[in-house]
């Protein structure tokens, strides 16, 4: 199709149509029905309607091919719609939560993740996907960090930029791929306090630095759309906000996609301050760049005005129209408008047992070891208590899952039923619904396995939480526990670092975040020993809300504190330590590894060379495993103050007890630079720490000094 020459056949209506996202049921339920209700509210005709571009969430296959069929019967231009959904972590096969996912610092399980994502959504006719979520957050309270990968913008930017790559395969135009659409630009994650939606206050600075990485890569790697945010940005919605939408997309990293409004994001700039009606947002968001608005009518109802009254040249619109138009095409939509909807195909693959046996795999590596004392793997025949919210509570899907099904998911007591010995069960989280009687059972059990955690309603958009301890009852519940208990093993759900304090008393904890389909079966395999857990932190666990934000990678104070030589005036608490309770990239494994000696190949360099890091690491345990060896640097000096270290590489090997591999990190000017406030990358000379590690904390330094030329 020649998109340029279909866009000159369109009325000045018709590209504003494009520029509409609605949902499906105005198309078949209320389209010829009196403009009542919801559609009322959108101040919508049937005109407008029937001029639409997308639409946003469908259900199934049939489902799509009706709204299409209608829309295109009725359509003067018959140019077919497009499809947009948020597919998270899974269709119907739902993978763990991507800040779970994350804790694999694995990104090419995250390819494959999004590959079969895309592969069982396809079948219903979604063309475009809303993920990955690339905001980086620092901030557990806030609900969305469960969507997020977590406090690292290296991390970040590999599980985006790996997302991007599986949805979106080499050729838009072949069947299962979808568009990947990259959110939410920009910064969300930083909304102060942790309270969703909130405000945004951030220097440039730490804007590029910090935050833009995820969604740079996720546009390196060929997102092909980008979602505004519901957050000012100095002061300015992202969704109207000039800066971000046309200084930095368009002219700094040429992204020649469409954008995108978040829901309604457009009319609420006016609740923000910064429009007074529906037409001046219309004319801040088109000024700004933005293409396409989602479920609120400012451009449909107000653009062809503000082209009357001179306000806005037509040329704009064309150019959004032309965006969207040309991603039809790539997608191969004028070929096919019914692309991907295939109900019978996806009665064959959506969970089949190939795609459910790979969301167990990951879900393998997504559960993170936080204590062992010698008590797991349990072995197969002990006598368990099951006891907790989890023992029987199949909802491990997490938020964004909303095509998946909880109720089809196995529950723990299922998972272990068939190895351990469960002499005792109850899923009551308030200590009054245990009585003595239970206590003698429970005493009798060489392991209580205590389930808790959140519900996945306590997690996700809109669901912050000021207090992040166990909710409820469940702290007190596990004290008693522990006073009956031989040994116990508490095994969390939860969509946020969670302050765990008194749990670390446990004789094993297991962080299970909201690890899917599988995710009973696959803590079935780590309790049992089947496998092996080699999951890591990919956020720093506080022990105290009053520490948040709390991340490894912050600045230096001019006072900064020494616990060895305490001095009253440098920066600290009196009631609470710096350090978290679990640093960013902890977990443990079943085995042990140890890191050899490290070896520079140099150290130092000019900008155009690469030095080696080559590091021995042996498995000196009895058991296979995996491990993540991190890479972290330091710029001591430099124009900016930078971060005391940064993760920079890792890589994550499987050794065989008694195997020692020598890992080699290539070094190189694009590890030792940084963002400046303009987005702009630079690199200093001078002297770096290169810090090799299992952990954040636990690491070895060797010198660089990278040469002027
Ligand atoms: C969320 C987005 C999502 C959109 C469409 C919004 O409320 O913030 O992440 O993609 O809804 O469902």
């Amino acid at each position: 199709m020649n998109t340029k020459e279909l866009l000159k056949s369109l009325t000045r209506e018709e590209k504003i149509g494009q520029m509409l996202q609605i949902a499906p049921f105005f198309f078949v339920k209320h389209a010829h029905v009196e403009v009542a209700g919801h559609l009322k509210a959108l101040n919508l005709t049937k005109k407008q309607i029937f001029e639409a571009g997308s639409v946003l969430g469908i259900g199934n296959g049939h489902e799509m091919i009706e709204v299409q069929e209608v829309f295109l019967k009725e359509s003067r231009h018959k140019i077919p719609l497009l499809f947009m959904a948020d597919i998270i972590h899974g269709y119907e096969t739902i993978f763990p939560v991507p800040l779970g996912l994350a804790s694999s610092f694995n990104p090419k399980l995250a390819k494959k993740v999004a590959r079969i994502s895309a592969l069982e959504a396809a079948t219903s006719g979604i063309h475009v996907t809303f993920s990955p979520m690339a905001d980086l957050s620092r901030d557990p309270r806030w609900g969305r960090v469960v969507e997020s990968f977590g406090e690292d913008p290296y991390l970040n930017g590999q599980f985006s930029s790996a997302m991007v790559q599986g949805y979106q395969g080499d050729d838009l135009k072949q069947e299962n791929n979808l568009a990947s659409c990259v959110k939410h630009y920009a910064a969300y994650g930083k909304s102060e306090a942790g309270r969703d939606y909130n405000t945004v206050d951030l220097s440039r600075l730490s804007l590029h630095y910090d935050h833009m990485e995820g969604y740079r890569k996720a546009i390196e790697a060929g997102a092909r759309l980008i979602m505004t945010s519901f957050n000012v940005v100095d002061g300015i919605p992202s969704t109207v906000n000039k800066y971000l939408l046309r200084d930095v997309l368009r002219d700094l990293w040429h992204f020649t996609g469409v954008t995108i409004t978040d829901y309604d994001s457009l009319h609420q700039v006016i609740a923000h301050g910064v429009a007074e009606d529906d037409l001046q947002a219309a004319l801040r968001g088109i000024d700004a760049g933005l293409d396409i608005e989602m479920a609120s009518t400012c451009y449909v109802n107000y653009l062809s005005e503000l082209v009357d009254q001179g306000l806005v040249d037509e040329t704009l619109i064309d150019d959004a129209c032309l965006r969207i138009l040309d991603l039809k095409e790539e997608l191969g939509l004028f070929d096919n408008p019914y692309k991907h909807a295939h109900p019978e195909r996806a009665t064959q693959i959506v969970r089949s047992k190939e795609h459910l046996d790979s969301a167990r795999k990951v879900a393998h590596e997504s559960i993170v070891l936080l204590e062992n004392r010698q008590v797991l793997p349990l072995k197969s025949g002990t006598k368990v208590a099951l006891v907790g919210p989890y023992a029987t509570n199949r909802e491990t899907n997490g938020p964004w899952s909303w095509h998946g099904n909880n109720a089809l998911n196995a529950n723990l007591q299922e998972a272990l039923n068939h190895d351990l010995e469960i002499i005792y069960i109850n899923s009551s989280e308030v200590i009054s619904d245990y009585q003595t009687d239970d206590f003698n059972v429970i005493e009798d059990a060489d392991v209580v396995l205590y389930a808790c955690g959140e519900t996945i309603h306590e997690s996700g958009e809109a669901h912050n939480r000021a207090k992040i301890a166990l909710p409820r009852d469940q702290e007190n519940l596990y004290h008693v526990l522990k006073k009956h208990a031989k040994k116990i093993v508490t095994i969390i759900f939860a969509g946020r670092p969670l302050i765990l304090n008194e749990l670390t008393s446990s004789d094993a904890l297991v962080y299970a975040w909201f690890p899917g389909s599988e995710g009973a079966y696959a803590l079935s395999d780590l309790l049992l020993g089947r496998m092996n857990p080699s999951g890591k932190l990919p956020m720093s666990f506080p022990r105290h809300e009053g520490q948040i934000p709390l991340y490894y990678n912050h600045l230096n104070t001019g006072r900064p504190y020494d616990p060895t030589h305490r001095n009253p005036f440098t920066s600290y608490y009196l009631d609470v330590p710096n350090t978290p309770l679990y640093p960013f990239g902890y977990g443990l494994s079943y085995t042990s590894f140890e890191l050899g000696s490290s070896m520079l190949s140099s150290n130092h360099m000019s900008l155009n060379e690469t030095v080696e890091l080559k590091v021995q690491i042996k498995n000196t345990g009895m058991m296979r495993g995996q491990e993540v060896v991190q890479l972290y640097i330091r710029d001591h000096f430099a124009w900016i103050a930078r971060p005391i270290k940064e993760l920079k590489a890792f890589q994550k090997v499987m050794l065989e007890p008694g195997e020692e591999v020598t890992l080699t990190f290539n070094i190189d000017k694009t590890m030792l630079g940084y963002y400046t406030q303009d987005g702009l990358f630079v690199v200093e000379p001078g002297h770096f720490d290169l810090m090799i590690g299992t952990d954040s904390d636990h690491l070895t330094t060797h010198k660089l000094t990278l040469k002027k030329e």
